[in-house]
């Protein structure tokens, strides 16, 4: 009996192996059998409510007399669609034309292999960040990226909105941010670190490029059909030049200059801390950001806030030792727990760069991971819920080391869709700190971007790994790259008969 047992599992695990790969669906289902035949179907699909199917989960059963779709929520019912869509697609039809087909009025008229299928999110945060502020990509490129991430059940869009190098939100009531914050008078000359050296600025100036409160509500409408979140980041108290273009007397120092930076790069201008004033604008620029955008969580940045403004300003030291923060990692946390305390009275809750960690900050405030995972884990273990984008398997803004890459100029790091296929958002994870990872985000910033051809050239196929291993979350102790590169390319293929910009796989 235990022998017919184990020779049954293989079996099936073979079969599940070859079919996947036949299937080609991405994020592979949790649960799929293939029961043989097809169905030539071109009615819609029956649908039916079942409470006890988990959020966003569906059923999928596709028989040869007809398609059933068994789902709770209604973002369960359109992941149903998504994965019908890909059966459908095996031939290749355009991607976009596919996801609208999606919206069930008029079903592409194909056969669909019979399959029953159970199917759930690994995780509920599936998240892509997108930097505008280095590079700005305007709305239809935006429209793309919520358009493939729909396709791969991918649903946060993470909008990096306000940098060193630009802020790109037009907010009621403060038209001086994109005055002074949208444009700068050149870039960098050679795309992203320079080249053998050659670091200087091109001449050009960029801009203004920025999102007004119309542009914004059309995205948002777009993302919430698509039942994608935005989640828009504004930074502070570092990676701010372009708002203290605008206002350089939140600044610590005088004379800082009105323009936002034109190369990359740490500055060391961030906002004065200690500035009650300063303090207040950014609580206004929070309330209108509020007021923009109805998701829960705001994210407030946080990462690589250099100190040694705070170190020489005499506001930053008074608050420093008025309130006995001891220092200024102190203060940053102060920071923290005043604008997460901020944004939870108007509901929201603030999300962080795990560099908050530092000066120990609430653990009202979700700690975003890019550095070492062992922040993460600190983060989880320390009672924060997490979001985790470890930068050496999600930052896809880095070369992915293809042959004949037209986009390679961030020439020092490399990352192959082969490691971005080993990511794994609960590695060094306790049980208790799992329960508190909400999920992951791949992210593209854009230093090294510079338009939608090398953003889409660096989000996929990379994009395809991330979001079958947030959906599926495949053993990574089992996951079998092999298999995933026979998907990956037919996906790969879909895209460019779609005319987006794919990289080659090896
Ligand atoms: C980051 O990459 N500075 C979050
Ligand atoms: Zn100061």
């Amino acid at each position: 009996m235990k022998r017919m047992e184990f020779t049954l599992v293989a079996v099936v695990g073979l079969a599940r192996y070859v079919v996947t790969a036949d299937l080609a669906l991405i994020p592979a289902p949790r649960e799929m059998t293939v029961t043989g035949g097809a169905c030539p179907c071109a009615t819609a699909p029956k649908v039916e409510v079942v409470a006890s199917i988990p959020p966003e989960g569906y059923e999928l059963s596709v028989r040869r007399d007809g398609v059933t779709i068994r789902h709770s929520d209604e973002a369960g019912l359109f992941y149903a669609k998504t994965t019908l869509a890909q059966l459908r697609n095996r031939g290749g039809a355009g991607f976009r034309a596919t996801a609208q087909a999606t919206d069930g009025q008029k079903p592409v008229p194909a056969e669909i292999p019979c399959v029953e299928i159970k199917d759930a999110p690994a995780f509920k945060w599936r998240g892509l960040m997108l930097d505008e502020c280095r590079h700005f990509f305007g709305k239809e490129t935006v429209k793309g990226i919520l358009d493939l991430m729909a396709a791969y059940k991918l649903n946060v869009f993470h909008w990096h909105l306000t940098e060193d190098q630009g802020w790109r939100l037009d907010i009621s009531g403060f038209p001086e941010l994109v005055q002074y914050g949208a444009v700068r008078p050149e870039s960098p000359k050679h795309g992203c670190r320079g080249v053998q050296g050659d670091y200087r600025g091109n001449g050009q100036p960029y801009g203004p490029f920025f999102y007004t409160p119309d542009d914004v509500r059309e995205i948002l409408a777009y993302a919430k059909e698509r039942f994608i979140t935005v989640v828009p980041e504004i930074e502070v108290p570092g990676h701010i030049r372009a708002l203290l273009a605008a206002h350089p007397e939140f600044a610590c120092r005088e004379g800082v200059p009105r323009v936002p930076c034109t190369l990359n790069g740490i500055e060391g201008d961030v906002l004065c801390a200690g500035n009650d004033e300063a303090i207040a604008f950014m609580e206004k620029v929070y309330d209108e950001v509020c007021a923009l955008f109805p998701g829960t969580y705001i994210h407030i940045g946080g990462d690589e806030c250099p100190k040694k403004r705070w170190k020489e300003c005499p506001k930053c030291q008074t608050r420093i030792k008025a309130l006995g923060l001891g220092n200024e990692d102190g203060l940053q946390a102060w920071v923290t727990r005043h604008f997460t305390e901020h944004l939870a009275k108007k509901g929201r809750r603030a999300v962080g760069w795990d560099e908050i960690l530092a000066g120990n900050p609430g653990t009202e405030t979700v700690v975003h991971n890019w550095r070492k995972p062992e922040f993460g884990v600190k983060a989880a273990e320390k009672g924060h819920d997490v979001v985790i984008s470890s930068s050496r398997t999600t930052y896809f803004s880095v070369s992915q080391g293809v042959k004949d890459d037209p986009f390679d100029y961030y020439s020092r790091r490399r990352l192959p869709l082969s490691v971005a296929y080993t990511f794994n958002p609960l590695a060094g994870m306790s049980a208790e700190a799992r329960g508190r990872v909400l999920g992951a985000e791949c992210c593209a910033w854009s230093e090294c971007i510079w338009n939608e051809y090398d953003l889409a050239f660096k989000l996929w196929p990379r994009g395809f790994a991330f979001a079958e291993v947030l959906w599926t979350y495949p053993d990574p102790a089992k996951r079998d790259f092999a298999e995933f590169s026979v998907r990956a390319a037919e996906h790969r293929r879909r895209l460019i008969d779609a005319h987006v910009n794919c990289a080659p796989l090896k």
